[in-house]
């Protein structure tokens, strides 16, 4: 079964998406730890090197099908946000850039009857409902707390827990 060009320049997209995903959270990361919210910045870099996960689960399947992994430039990430809610919304609103972007390759592997990659996508399209789920609580926590300063240090200690557990 040949990798469809299409499929291989789609999946190379999305190898650059994902490493543009960990410099993003890499930057979110250096704002947090810019902060005394360092919880906050450990849940970045964990989620950072998830997204390295996601690089290598691609970058693995590209050259099992004999294709040909392409590397680009990857954008400069923003290192500022006004606050800690600004910060996950642009979390949030980064996950649901890139779950559009694997539909979109889920839909064009269908259409090329690439059945191999349809079913390795299936993993990351629940994987993206997983990643939007936990981004998206962390948002709805931080409107609830608003400029509560208990609520965001218990916030912050608990996002805290998720840098020890990767
Ligand atoms: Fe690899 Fe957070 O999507």
């Amino acid at each position: 079964m040949k990798l469809p060009t299409k499929v291989e320049k789609a999946l190379n997209d999305q190898i650059n998406l994902e490493l543009s995903s960990a410099y993003a959270y890499l930057g979110m990361a250096a704002y947090f730890d810019s902060t005394p919210f360092t919880g906050f910045a450990a849940w970045m870099k964990a989620q950072a090197q998830e997204e390295l996960g996601h690089v290598d689960r691609f970058y693995r399947y590209i050259v099992e099908r004999n294709g040909k992994v392409a590397l680009k430039a990857i954008a400069e990430p923003k290192c500022e946000y006004k606050s800690p809610l600004d910060a996950f919304q642009a979390a949030l609103k980064h996950e649901q850039t890139v779950s559009a972007s694997i539909c979109s390759l889920y839909e064009l592997a269908a259409a090329e009857k690439d059945y191999p990659t349809v079913s390795l996508l299936k993993w990351f399209i629940d994987e993206q409902v997983e990643e939007e789920s936990n981004t998206g609580e962390m948002v709805a926590k931080l409107e609830l707390i608003g400029e509560n300063r208990n609520g965001l240090f218990h916030l912050d200690h608990r996002a805290g827990e998720r840098g020890k557990e990767s």
